[in-house]
């Protein structure tokens, strides 16, 4: 069938879009906007987190502070032969680390797993490093798109068993931020405890919020009716999971902040500022 000059193929749209496929213009994008800006901020931040975690927890240095019993979550749990008396709160069952080999080996892989296969991680990340594309309406600079379906992308579809993980890990980091309410004289609180319950509180908030909790806690549920208590803790999470993109900055932030004071403390470059004992 043949269309006259003034006859439109009701399949396309009117700047050239077809039913597939992409816009036929000339350009990457016909946005004048700083479109750029977050995807560059996006992995500075990500770049930033990367090299101070690695650094930090391959330093095996100024993780412990003993008079207050604070432990920085990025040496935690401290389960190895190499922990400095009092850090190790589960006991040393693992031999010495050699250098460079961090302290919370059992659990940090697991958190960059967690985090890689986050949803909203995922698609920053792919944005920001993998231009797939890197904003809504500019062409991604690939040829082809398997989507998660092979590997290694396959993995993310895994994210719900490192969510379980997750949860056994803000345990631990909750036990080690109850253990530091201590002073050399017994119980007592400062700065530090503020700052440790806080990023526990933080970290939970993430965990909690994630998209597979919400679906673990009621995602099968046909009829919230019949059972209330699943119902009001999905509501909950659901709230909480429309600021996850918030909770997932604002706890690298948090992790940062609480690694940083504990290692000041530490290397005595700062005292800790006491409320109690
Ligand atoms: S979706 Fe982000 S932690 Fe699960």
């Amino acid at each position: 069938m043949t269309t006259s000059p003034t006859q439109r193929d009701p399949r396309s749209h009117p700047a050239g879009v077809g039913t597939t496929g992409r816009a036929r213009i000339a350009g990457r994008t016909l946005r004048t906007d700083r479109w750029w800006v977050e995807p560059a901020l996006t992995v500075a931040g990500l770049m930033f987190f990367v090299v101070y975690a690695g650094a930090r927890a391959a330093s095996q240095r100024n993780y412990w502070v003993d008079d207050y019993h604070y432990l920085t979550p990025f040496a935690s749990p401290c389960v190895s032969a190499s922990c400095v008396p009092g850090s190790a709160h589960f006991g040393e069952f693992l031999p010495e680390f050699p250098p460079l080999i961090p302290l919370a080996i059992l659990t940090l892989p697991f958190l960059l797993l967690f985090r890689l296969t986050c949803y909203y991680y995922r698609k920053a990340y792919y944005r920001a490093f993998w231009m797939s594309p890197p904003a809504c309406a500019v062409a991604e600079p690939h040829g082809s798109y398997s989507g998660e379906t092979r590997f290694p992308l396959i993995v993310q579809n895994a994210h719900r068993y490192f969510f379980y993980i997750a949860v056994l890990i803000s345990l631990v980091n909750t036990y080690d931020a109850i253990l530091a309410f201590h002073s050399p004289t017994g119980f007592g609180f400062g700065l530090g405890n503020v700052i440790l319950v806080t990023n526990v509180v933080l970290l939970w908030g993430y965990t909690l919020s994630c998209h597979s909790c919400r679906h673990i806690v009621a995602g099968k549920i046909n009829t919230f009716s019949k059972h209330p208590v699943r119902y009001r803790a999905w509501q909950q999470i659901s709230r909480m999971n429309g600021r996850h993109m918030q909770l997932a900055w604002v706890t690298i932030a948090s992790l940062i902040i609480t690694d940083a004071y504990i290692g000041l403390v530490s290397a005595g470059v700062i005292s800790d500022l006491r409320f109690i004992g």
